[in-house]
């Protein structure tokens, strides 16, 4: 791309696009890093600066980008019927075969899905089915909602509720506090006061009974759901101590508390499985939520998955209180969904998960490393999502808010990464090979130390 037109696209972009979870002051003087082109795993910028895509666009592009087989089967679908509406008795077969598929590869009874625009009207329709069920059930009281610190749901006005970093929603008022509160995040770095020097198997009973604990303050009865991530991605890449996810599950159980499995992030491989909660964790959600890696990113999709009790609730007659009235235009968008269907297409006939298998481990190994860097407090994750806490004392555990420093020194040296104020996170495309594996272990290992030298 010519300078011209390079400084046309800034000059538009910095005048006209809102740009989300953007600093606007400092945007104005600095402007946006223009991604021009992107392929496989790289994407290239409009100077003609070719990076590996660490992140895989925002956890999503998981099959790589620009690829020619999502296009053809995106071009056939709008060739075919791009769209129709969805509402009532009308749907399409390229969402009807992703639901199908979807069911089938939720685990036990979440055979029922409802398509969204992505995560964060996921997280909403799933609010509004769980209020709905428990009135259509005869229990009015039963609407509270348990999140959890340093979780992240989205950036609709509820999912934001949800979102327990607090830290993002100070400038706004704060809805649904009578209905949401939150209790610790499962953090084996940075414990909650009483946890610190707990095994792991006793950490785990403590968030647990803290769970129960809150559940009976809040009254069993008055309790509808608990909503959390497997790993908390935003918030981090926070890892819960063993057991933690099937303790939380079998304490809603306990008390008749739908479990929400926030797998925004998680699902369709990031972990190595295409559900995470059941595969890895071993607990069965009441409500499966997914987006992202749906299609890849290739097109806005996302899904509340609800399981066959609630759907029996919820499919009652209107003059027993059924009849979901709620639901977007885009709901089973036919080209997203036909993206979807090809995505997963190619995740089997290229056996991603297995790439996934195999050098997940290399990069969290080979990552670990790092901890002998004195700023590097912690470096946690599994398969492709990693998180690199930087600290200026290991021992007391202090953040260190360098790691913008160590994206741009990232950019340079060829590697796209996540730097939120300490932290670096890393998630990249799932089709990563083995020496791009270790690019990343060496361009972010140089990276941390050049800024290491510069203070
Ligand atoms: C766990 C989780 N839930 C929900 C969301 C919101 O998804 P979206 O941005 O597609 O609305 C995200 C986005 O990063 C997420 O990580």
């Amino acid at each position: 791309m010519s300078s011209t037109q390079s400084k046309s696209i800034w000059q538009k972009d910095k005048a006209h696009f809102m740009h989300p979870y953007t600093d606007y002051s400092t945007f104005h003087e600095e402007g946006s890093q223009v991604i021009s082109e992107a392929s496989g795993n790289y994407i290239v910028d409009d100077k003609g600066h070719k990076m590996l895509d660490g992140i895989a666009g925002l956890w999503c592009a998981n099959i790589g980008h620009g690829r020619k087989d999502m296009a053809d089967a995106i071009h056939a679908q709008i060739t075919k019927m791009q769209y129709y509406n969805p509402f009532g008795h009308c749907t399409n077969e390229p969402a009807s075969e992703l639901a199908a598929k979807l069911a089938d590869m939720a685990p036990g009874s979440l055979n029922h899905v409802f398509y969204t625009c992505g995560g964060s009207t996921a997280n909403d329709i799933a609010m509004r089915v769980v209020n709905f069920y428990n009135n259509v059930r005869g229990l009015p009281n039963k609407k509270k909602i348990i999140s959890r610190n340093y979780g992240y749901h989205g950036s609709t006005y509820f999912a934001a509720a949800l979102t327990g970093i607090h830290g993002t929603k100070d400038s706004f008022d704060q809805i649904a506090t009578d209905i949401i509160s939150y209790v610790s995040a499962a953090d084996m770095y940075r414990r909650p006061a009483g946890a610190e020097n707990l095994s792991e198997e006793d950490y785990t009973e403590f968030l647990a009974n803290e769970l129960e604990n809150h559940i009976q303050q809040l009254g069993p009865d008055n309790v509808a759901a608990f909503i959390a991530e497997p790993i908390m991605g935003a918030g981090g890449v926070l890892m819960a101590p063993k057991g933690y996810q099937r303790r939380c599950w079998e304490v809603c159980q306990k008390h008749d508390i739908l479990f929400v499995a926030d797998e925004v992030v998680t699902a369709f491989g990031r972990l190595g499985e295409m559900v995470a909660s059941k595969e890895i964790f071993d607990y069965q959600p009441d409500i499966l939520i997914v987006a992202k890696g749906i299609n890849s990113g290739y097109i806005p999709l996302g899904a509340a998955i609800f399981s066959d009790e609630i759907y029996e609730v919820i499919s009652k007659p209107q003059s027993e209180g059924g009849v979901l009235s709620l639901g977007f235009t885009y709901s089973g968008h036919a080209t997203a969904c036909a993206a979807a269907l090809k995505n997963f297409e190619i995740l089997e006939e290229e056996n991603i998960l297995e790439n996934v298998k195999t050098l997940g481990p290399r990069l969290q190994e080979g990552a670990r490393k790092w901890m002998d860097l004195p700023i590097v407090g912690d470096v946690r994750g599994m398969g492709f999502m990693l998180g690199i806490d930087l600290v200026s004392n290991k021992e007391t555990k202090e953040p260190l808010a360098v790691a913008q420093k160590v994206f741009e020194k990232c950019i340079k040296l060829g590697l796209v990464i996540r730097p939120i104020v300490n932290l670096i996170v890393i998630s990249p495309p799932l089709t990563l090979n083995e020496q791009e594996v270790d690019a990343i272990l060496s361009i972010v290992r140089s990276a941390i130390v050049e800024v290491m030298d510069e203070m």
